[in-house]
């Protein structure tokens, strides 16, 4: 992604907004709050946020703090079965509609979290 994409969408303060408002869900949300590992969500939600704005074009903090981001890997110790999925996305929807995006960004930002979430299933087990 390119920076004119970044700016366009508002850059840090967007994906800053998207990460605190997932993570207010999840803590709400005991499907997904009980895979976390950590009790305090904050450093999960930093590692949200900067990989969303290196995603997105901004700065490449996540890299370089984290290495490559190689997510499915980092995921494969969860069980993202189709439930941890639906309840991810519907966390993930508030945050994006905090975000207050244009229509056609929403809908271009919202696209990719619902493919990314899918391929984030790493088994059918309950
Ligand atoms: C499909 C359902 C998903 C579930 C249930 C899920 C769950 C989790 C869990 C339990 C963690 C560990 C928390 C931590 O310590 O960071 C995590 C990390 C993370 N997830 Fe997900 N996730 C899902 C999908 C996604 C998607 C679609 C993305 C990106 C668009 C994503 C991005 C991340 C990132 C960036 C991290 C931190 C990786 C790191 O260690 O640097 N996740 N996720």
């Amino acid at each position: 992604m390119d920076q004119e994409l970044f700016k366009r969408l508002g850059g840090e303060k967007t994906f800053t907004t998207i990460a605190s408002v997932f993570y207010q869900r999840v803590s709400k949300d005991p499907v997904l709050h009980e895979m976390y590992p950590e009790e305090d969500l904050g450093p999960a939600e930093e590692r949200l946020r900067l990989f969303l704005i290196q995603y997105w074009g901004g700065p490449s903090e996540y890299q370089e703090l984290r290495g490559h981001p190689r997510l499915r890997m980092r995921h494969a110790p969860f069980k993202v079965n189709p439930k941890a999925k639906q309840h991810w996305l519907k966390a993930m929807r508030e945050a994006v509609d905090a975000a207050k995006l244009s229509e056609a960004d929403d809908a271009l930002v919202w696209d990719y979290f619902e493919r990314a979430a899918l391929a984030m299933v790493n088994t059918f087990e309950d």
